[in-house]
């Protein structure tokens, strides 16, 4: 058994999902654990570098975690032969020139998403990440939560019959930064920062919806600004020029159809942040970020409509929960473990930079219906490649 060391510029780590799901809980964690166990049962270690604009916060960073190599200068990281992997956990705007130098310099790429704020240079990525031979992939993390593994275990089980609908409720009130601060970061509700909750949620939902359900075909999107000032992390108020609520409905390929609330400005009466109902002719399932429950058809109580008697039924009463029946690791890291056999053995990782494409389009379509006031078809993007 040999060890291999695998490098990865690790870029925008100072950010709140670059640090605590990428750095922190993936690959610090999987350096502890001893690196990843590869099939030929070689162990693969990552071996990071950090990359920032500011050298005092990185090299705090790096020195936190006891990583020894950062630096502010990427040009020249990513002229280190040694350094196959560049990532980017930087701000939405910024992604799309970094990822697209990385990919001239020949790193293969993994990103977050949205892998850039509009389709155009999103599907650009797709084309230069292609045309150069490299691997890539994009965080599509929802996929891997527990609550959503559970779903997808249900749904291989044949449980729901034919399913006939998904609806998603997503949200939490987020503090607008004058008596609490908010728990996000500012530029999210600055459209010209590459904010909004559209461009931000519409595109997981789309992984979500196609891996589980079937591709997006068609949606109707109505955003919304509902907080119009907010203030920002030095206590300056500023308009927020972005949509912090989205109310998207999406019809997909085989006849589900699909609808999906997201917002900033609701406040949680549910069991998750995120909660995915969806219902079959022969069973229903609610899922979650770590439970999932099922009602199957014999265990369906008979509603009927009568206000004005009190409620009969405990409609919680008649849901099972599905088991774990496995331990869940977190699912940054999980998305991590996988890209990086990819990379070092050629496993299967089928969401690459076309998929995140894929999840902008949606996205900027999303801000299309609303802008316009209609139904708007997705073209499949797939055609541009070729
Ligand atoms: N997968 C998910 O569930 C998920 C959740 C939240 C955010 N995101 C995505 O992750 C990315 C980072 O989001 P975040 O919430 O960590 O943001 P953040 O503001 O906390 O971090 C942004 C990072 O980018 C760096 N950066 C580089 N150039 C910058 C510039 N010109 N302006 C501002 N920051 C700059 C910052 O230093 C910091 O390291 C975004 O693309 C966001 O859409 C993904």
């Amino acid at each position: 058994m040999a060890t291999r060391r695998i490098g990865i510029i690790m870029n925008g780590v100072t950010g709140r999902m670059g640090m605590n799901q990428h750095l922190i809980r993936s690959i610090i964690a999987i350096r502890e654990q001893g690196g990843v166990k590869l099939p030929d049962g070689d162990v693969l270690m990552p071996d990071p570098i950090l990359v920032g604009r500011n050298a005092q916060k990185i090299e705090a960073l790096a020195r936190a975690h006891g990583i020894t190599r950062w630096s502010t200068d990427l040009e020249s990281c990513l002229r280190n032969q040694e350094d196959e992997i560049y990532f980017d956990a930087q701000t939405t705007k910024q992604r799309y020139e970094s990822v697209s130098a990385a990919i001239r310099a020949g790193k293969h790429i993994y990103c977050e998403k949205p892998t850039a704020t509009d389709t155009q240079e999103a599907l650009a990525l797709a084309v230069q990440a292609r045309q150069a031979g490299i691997k890539h992939g994009v965080v599509q993390d929802k996929l891997f939560l527990p609550g959503l593994l559970k779903l997808k275990r249900v749904i291989d089980s044949g449980f729901f019959g034919r399913i006939l609908s998904v609806r998603g409720e997503f949200g939490y009130w987020v503090f607008e930064g004058d008596w609490q601060p908010g728990q996000r970061p500012s530029w999210n509700y600055r459209q010209e920062d590459g904010g909004g909750i559209i461009v931000d949620m519409v595109c997981h939902w789309r992984y979500v919806l196609a891996n589980l359900f079937g591709e997006v075909q068609a949606l109707s999107c109505l955003g919304a600004t509902h907080i119009p000032e907010r203030v920002d992390e030095q206590g300056q108020p500023y308009a927020s020029t972005a949509d912090d609520a989205a109310y998207a409905t999406f019809e997909l390929a085989g006849g589900i159809i699909a609808h999906f609330n997201s917002s900033w400005c609701v406040r949680v009466y549910r069991d998750e942040l995120l909660s995915i109902q969806v219902d079959g002719t022969h069973g229903s399932a609610v899922a979650g970020l770590r439970e999932c429950k099922v009602q199957s058809r014999v265990n369906t109580p008979k509603a009927v409509w009568n206000p004005d008697i009190p409620n009969p039924i405990d409609f919680y009463a008649n849901w099972q929960d599905v088991p774990d029946n496995a331990i869940f690791e977190n699912a940054f890291k999980v998305q991590w473990e996988m890209f990086l056999k990819h990379v070092a053995c050629d496993t299967p990782f089928p969401w690459d930079l076309l998929a995140g494409a894929r999840g902008v389009q949606v996205a900027e379509l999303g801000l299309r219906s609303w802008q316009e006031r209609r139904w708007v078809d997705v073209p499949d993007l797939a055609a541009e490649l070729s």
